[in-house]
């Protein structure tokens, strides 16, 4: 189906360029394994598995099926103070798939609303363990938390805040991009030290003013930045030193894009609240997680009040929506039956060399990669960073190929079911682009 020009007003599309869109319209009609179908009969491989979220392919007849069977069985069931079983049994799956120690899990509809309630846990939890001052966060520039209020402000990516001001108290440890890493494959060697920053806010604020720190094990947003080797574990001992909390924000390196099932697994450390969403269902139906480790649950449990009382006054209508709960059981089935994270281990290989074969080109500033993921940093055009890699999108479009832009930066995600031939194709496609564009 085609759609006029007025017909394309009313929706005011997000993270788009409205203008440019309405005039040029990207419209895909349907979708299947690696590939969408657009409306112009064009079959476009899915290099960026829909925004992170598809990794085991569209339509997958098992979230199909189990959707459907939902939808016509319990479309819907209050989520406040009545349950259903779908609920449980999820959250007992992913406690099983997630790393020892996180064994509760909180139900959203969004990653923005995974780290949204991460923060308020954090928040909270200190309330109940007699310290309230610890209310301060700590992000990383260049991290992406969503865009609700606390994640913008948690969040260090500038262009993303400009508009808002900003919302909650929060500082900024640098970002892990540093002229010495260019071009590494997988996690840079240097940098270890920037953990170090933490340790400079502990000194300014006082610990028992700092609730958490948050980050992306690795940010994708920002154009894929893997940790920097000893990195995360360096923020794993300031964070127990001074007591405060660790949250991963992983609601893109969770379910196994980093060729584990958590970017904590991968990396070797646990943080005390861990945020999912996207791969959670394979991007069929809206659905988030927060994982926390039993001593944060249980402290809002033995401070709640008669336990006829809410323990937490925090919740969407749509938490643990029966269908996206099925949808989540089914993705996570599919995920473990069909070995994906293993598919992604065999073919992370496969795009590291073929991404960093595009070094050299005169237009590419840096590259970077990690599991089935991978980011360019691309030359900025006079006072127009973020031009050349929109046009390289386009240009990636017309030759069937997908990619995501962002910032200055490309970024690959293809889906874990792809063939290697394919991670190649989608590598050469950009390639092409990249000699096309001036
Ligand atoms: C690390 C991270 N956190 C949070 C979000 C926000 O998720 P959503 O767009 O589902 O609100 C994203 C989305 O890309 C993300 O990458």
């Amino acid at each position: 189906m085609t759609l006029t020009r007025s017909e394309l007003e009313a929706h005011w599309m997000p993270f788009t360029g409205n203008r440019q869109f309405k005039q040029q319209p990207r419209l895909m009609e349907r979708a299947d394994g690696a590939y969408y179908y657009d409306t112009e009969g064009r079959q476009i491989f899915d290099g960026l598995s829909g925004l992170w979220t598809c990794g085991a392919g569209h339509n997958r007849p098992e979230i199909v099926e189990a959707v459907s069977r939902q939808v016509a069985t319990l479309d819907y069931s209050p989520g406040f103070q009545f349950g259903h079983a779908q609920s449980f049994l999820l959250a007992n799956k992913l406690v099983d798939l997630t790393p020892d120690g996180l064994d509760h899990v909180f139900f959203t509809d969004s990653g923005s609303e995974t780290v949204e309630t991460a923060l308020k846990i954090a928040r909270a939890y200190w309330r109940t363990r007699g310290m309230p001052g610890k209310t301060r966060f700590i992000g990383r520039q260049k991290g992406y938390h969503g865009v609700n209020y606390g994640g913008i402000g948690v969040g260090g990516i500038g262009f993303n805040r400009k508009l808002f001001g900003q919302s909650i108290e929060a500082d900024h440890i640098a970002h892990t991009v540093l002229e010495e890493n260019r071009y590494s494959r997988g996690m840079p060697e240097l940098g270890a030290h920037l953990a170090d920053e933490v340790e400079d806010l502990v000194a300014l604020h006082d610990a028992s003013n700092i609730a958490a720190v948050i980050v992306e094990p690795l940010s994708g947003t920002a154009g894929v930045l893997p940790p920097p080797q000893g990195y995360l574990n360096r923020l794993r001992e300031i964070c127990d030193r001074h007591q405060i909390l660790l949250i991963f924000d992983e609601v893109i390196t969770g379910l196994g894009r980093m060729g584990s099932l958590t970017g904590a697994e991968e990396f070797g450390v646990t943080p005390d609240l861990l945020g999912l969403a996207k791969q959670i269902t394979n991007g069929a139906i809206p659905l988030g997680a927060v994982m926390v480790r039993g001593e944060i649950y249980q402290s809002f449990m033995d401070n709640g009040g008669p336990d006829y009382m809410v323990e937490f006054p925090h919740g969407y209508t749509y938490s643990a929506h029966p269908v996206a709960c099925a949808a989540g059981l089914a993705a996570l089935d599919v995920l473990v039956n069909d070995e994906l994270v293993a598919r992604v281990r065999k073919l992370a290989p496969v795009l590291e060399d073929a991404v960093h074969g595009l070094r050299g080109h005169p237009l590419v500033a840096d590259i970077r990669n990690y599991g089935l993921a991978a980011g360019l940093s691309i030359v900025h055009k006079a006072g127009e960073p973020m031009k050349r890699p929109f046009e390289l999108g386009l240009r990636c479009l017309s030759k069937g190929f997908y990619v995501r832009w962002g910032g200055d930066t490309v970024q690959l995600a293809p889906p874990f079911i792809a063939s290697e031939q394919q991670v190649r194709d989608l590598v050469a496609a950009l390639g092409e682009s990249l000699d096309e564009i001036d």
